[in-house]
């Protein structure tokens, strides 16, 4: 069995923070999301793994290079345009050869990963598996209608008037039955290939699609609340532990990871958060739920259940909540006089002030 990674797509859902960077990359307590994909595979058994990439292939390639981190052996495959994601099946078809296959879209998060069900589908092998999860906005996603046995009967690609409130999740099981499927389909009115359609047809043609629904899924739906929300359960998850050095003046509650080379200085940080490597954090409180990536400054400044990406630094800042603060980003106090705010925004930026 191979895997199929997605790594392609604009991401335009979580602007200005994917205006620089491949959305998959994006980091969940300071780890790419990406990466959770693949160690997710590598436990269930695969290392065969093909990467679909698009505009951003330079940075997936050198943050997964070969893949022997993971223990999987990678193929990187170019897509020209952002065509589907059955487009993306077609262009790997040499790739693929004749095996069953897990496609994995490489921004979707899965708690728990996907061995139990790389297992059932080993086991039962239909022409497709699909999972679905309930969410608040199915519009937004492929979304499925099942009948009272809870067989699949349709699927819709982000429908205006939904059927259901069960939603495709990215992660998708198939034998090579699908390549059929893919080759007899038509373009969207987005103009794509869709995976749905493609699994649609499978159900028209020839029936044996069947379903799992899961809980504990994340998606980047461009909900801030929502990214904020899947960093807080995995650092709940995750291991503390401290390789860097923490002053006597400080204090550490909780369960909270401080990477290597990270100086903690006069401070409190309330876990669970992680303290990137080689973060100066001086004379300053972090709260539950953060994730600080590496190289950040922050300084006489309060931060709680935010993520802050690499490189970034607050100083004197006090207080920020519920916020996602990207790389190489400066916050400070503007001077007393005029009590001005001054800003130097990004396009798509959000901000929200307590005045
Ligand atoms: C794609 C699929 C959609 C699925 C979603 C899950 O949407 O087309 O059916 O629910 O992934 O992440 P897209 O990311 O292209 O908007």
């Amino acid at each position: 069995m191979k895997a199929l990674v997605l790594s392609g797509g604009a991401g335009t859902r979580l602007r200005p923070i994917t205006h620089t960077y491949a959305k998959q990359l994006v980091p969940v307590a300071n780890k790419p999301v990406l990466f959770y994909g693949l160690e997710a595979i590598a436990e269930a058994g695969i290392t065969e793994v093909g990467i679909i990439v698009g505009d951003t292939a330079a940075e997936i390639e050198e943050a997964v290079g070969d893949g022997s981190e993971f223990g999987l052996d990678i193929t990187y495959i170019p897509q020209s345009a952002p065509l589907g994601l059955a487009h993306a099946v077609l262009i790997a078809r040499e790739f693929l050869g004749d095996e069953d296959f897990v496609m994995y879209l490489g921004d979707n998060f899965i708690v728990g990963g996907i061995a139990d069900l790389v297992g059932s589908f080993r086991e039962n092998r239909p022409d497709a598996q699909i999972l679905l999860t309930k969410v608040s906005d199915p519009t937004a996603f492929g979304v499925a209608e099942l009948d009272a046995s809870g067989k699949v009967v349709g699927l819709e690609e982000k429908p205006a008037q939904p059927r259901s409130d069960l939603a495709l999740v990215g992660v998708y099981l198939f034998t090579p039955a699908i390549h059929e499927a893919v080759r007899s389909i038509e373009p969207s009115w987005r103009g794509e290939l869709e995976i749905t359609h493609a699994i649609q047809w499978l159900i028209d043609n020839r029936g044996g699609v069947r379903s799992t629904t899961i809980s504990g899924y994340w998606k980047d739906t461009g909900n801030v609340v929502d990214m904020l929300e899947v960093n807080r359960s995995v650092l709940e998850a995750a291991d503390g532990g401290i390789d860097g050095s923490v002053d006597e003046a400080s204090e550490i509650v909780g369960k909270v990871k401080v990477e290597a080379g990270a100086k903690i200085a006069g401070s409190r940080i309330v876990g669970p958060a992680v303290i990137g490597a080689g973060s100066v954090i001086t004379d300053s409180y972090i709260g539950p739920s953060t994730s600080i990536a590496e190289g950040c400054r922050i300084t006489d400044s309060e931060i709680e259940f935010s993520i802050m990406l690499s490189g970034s630094s607050v100083d004197g800042v006090r207080r920020i909540e519920s916020s996602l603060i990207g790389r190489s980003v400066e916050v400070t106090p503007a001077s007393r006089v005029p009590a001005a705010h001054r800003l130097v925004l990004g396009d798509h930026s959000k901000v929200q002030i307590a005045s």
